[in-house]
């Protein structure tokens, strides 16, 4: 999608942002509008993506340019248990977005995660790998690739993982941020348990949006990894949190494996990812998740 360089709003590229609430959202807005686009983001309120008349309506009368999914049900164990309305919001939802979007010709990017993947590599999963879900929530996004890519040939699927972002509100989304979480938990507790056999490429909200942005200007549509380099896991990420934080001397980490948490839903272990693609497009992977994790603090203070 090349960019229009005229200003005048007649001329903006317009993009249509589900899920505007969320985590990434905001980012999303933040750096779309920087970039000069007309962006129109709709909350749940305004368009559950599980009405397909809502869906088909908003984007028959707003025309944009390019739309972006973000909207999702992601709390695992929530997913596994309410498996059909899961499928909806998950599945369903960018169904009637892929299809609505695709009769039109407007280019889309539905939001996707390495939990497609099954997480017992010990190493990165790349794009070329073969998806394997283990989880309601995996299973869920893998389809919402597959209608996609049915309905629209016209699609980026961006796979991400393990997002922080400022635009986190508990009181909004359950689902957290894992930062915030070790923050407050850190300011209230003298000990935390951390799993120490769970890694993860840890992804700050504002380099994947930005990311995005530079992938949708090449036209180059596929499906992409973005997440910030390197990886780590959830006990060294901690100790870096609150190393960054200044509060390492206020709290002991004690380390646990993956299966001392009863938990409802199967947690992948390696959601590792790096991209082949990305380069191959001449865009560069965004920083280190130390570089990206020193950034977010700064920004939220
Ligand atoms: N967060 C992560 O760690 C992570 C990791 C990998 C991939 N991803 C992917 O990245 C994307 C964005 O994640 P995020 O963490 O920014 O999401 P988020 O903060 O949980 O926001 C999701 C938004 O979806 C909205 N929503 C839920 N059901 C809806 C419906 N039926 N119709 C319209 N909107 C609905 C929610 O609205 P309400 O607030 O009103 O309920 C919420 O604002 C998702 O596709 C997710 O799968 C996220």
């Amino acid at each position: 999608m090349k960019k229009n360089t005229k200003s005048n709003v007649a001329n903006r590229q317009k993009v249509l942002i589900f899920g505007s609430r969320g985590m990434l959202a905001g980012d999303l807005i933040v750096s779309f509008k920087k970039d000069g686009f007309l962006v129109i983001g709709v909350d749940k309120d305004v368009c559950d993506i599980t009405k397909e008349e809502s869906v088909r309506l908003i984007i028959n009368q707003t025309k944009p340019n390019l739309i972006i999914n973000t909207a999702v049900l992601q709390n695992l164990d929530e997913c596994d248990n309410n498996p059909v309305a899961t499928m909806m919001v998950n599945a369903i939802g960018p169904s009637f977005i892929a299809k609505h979007s695709g009769k039109l010709g407007i280019p889309f990017v539905q939001l996707s995660t390495i939990y497609v993947f099954e997480g017992n590599k010990p190493s990165y999963y790349t794009e070329d790998d073969r998806p394997n879900p283990v989880n309601v929530y995996g299973i869920t996004k893998l389809n919402a690739e597959y209608f996609t890519k049915l309905y629209n040939p016209k699609n980026y699927i961006i796979r991400t993982n393990f997002l922080f972002g400022k635009n986190y509100n508990p009181k909004i989304t359950k689902t957290g941020n894992f930062v915030q979480r070790i923050l407050l938990l850190a300011r209230q507790n003298s000990e935390l348990k951390v799993v120490t056999d769970q890694i993860i490429s840890a992804t700050y909200t504002k380099d994947l949006a930005e990311t995005i942005l530079k992938i949708v200007k090449t036209d180059k549509y596929g499906t992409y990894h973005v997440t910030n380099s390197g990886h780590t896991s959830l006990y060294d990420f901690t100790k870096k949190i609150l190393e960054l934080a200044k509060l390492k001397n206020q709290v002991n980490i004690k380390g646990v494996k993956l299966a001392d948490f009863s938990q409802t839903a199967k947690r992948p272990q390696y959601t590792i990812a790096r991209s082949v693609k990305l380069s191959s497009i001449g865009i560069k992977a965004p920083r280190s998740w130390q570089d990206a994790l020193s950034a977010y603090l700064d920004e939220i203070g």
